[in-house]
């Protein structure tokens, strides 16, 4: 599958504002409730004027997913550490109507390249709702190892929820 990842920029706040829109009932249950202004261009602009600003501060890396036709979702390596850790955490979705065709899985893997590859990090991080069985076999499908459970990780949807907590190392001999 011809799955890519391309760095956002500015230049793609009208894609990302059309995902974002398609996609908004979809997402409701899994991304911090929204305020009708995110839908808008002007903020996706801003949005990713601040990311381009994160990814030259080396604290976050962004892309839009590519699948040889269009862009379908969107990929994050955000709460970037430096110093003696080298982590950060991933976070990914889809389109709803490019679901169940590897595209998270194909587009995860590209992204852990980069990860360990260009930008020298060592550790990924990912935490997944424990109701979340696709994106739990995205990452198995990717190497990740389950460190534990975390009670009441995240709130959405109006309450806690638990979350499974995931890592993965650069290959090698931590893997
Ligand atoms: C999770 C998500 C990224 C998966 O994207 P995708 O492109 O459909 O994923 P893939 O096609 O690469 O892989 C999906 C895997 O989940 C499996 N799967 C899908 N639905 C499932 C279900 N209900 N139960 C168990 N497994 C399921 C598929 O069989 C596939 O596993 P396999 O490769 O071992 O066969 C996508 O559904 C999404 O964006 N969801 C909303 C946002 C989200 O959950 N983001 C992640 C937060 S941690």
């Amino acid at each position: 599958m011809d799955v890519s990842l391309h760095e956002a920029d500015v230049g793609h706040t009208e894609e990302l504002t059309r995902l974002y829109s398609e996609n908004r009932a979809y997402l409701r249950k899994w991304e911090p409730e929204r305020d009708p202004s995110f839908f808008e261009p002007e903020t996706q602009r801003r949005l990713l004027a601040e990311i381009d600003r994160r990814r030259r501060e080396g604290r976050q890396w962004t892309a839009l997913i590519h699948n040889g036709h269009d862009y379908v979702g969107y990929m994050t390596l955000n709460h970037i550490v430096w110093g003696a850790l080298r982590n950060c955490r991933i976070g990914y979705w889809v389109s709803q109507r490019h679901a169940g065709q590897g595209i998270a899985t194909a587009a995860v893997a590209r992204c852990l390249d980069i990860a360990f590859g260009e930008l020298g990090l060592h550790r990924v991080e990912a935490s997944v709702r424990t109701d979340n069985p696709a994106s739990i076999r995205v990452l198995e499908n990717n190497g990740f190892r389950l460190i534990g459970l975390a009670r009441a990780h995240v709130f959405l949807e109006g309450r806690w929820h638990d979350e499974w907590l995931y890592e993965r190392s650069e290959p090698g001999p931590f893997m």
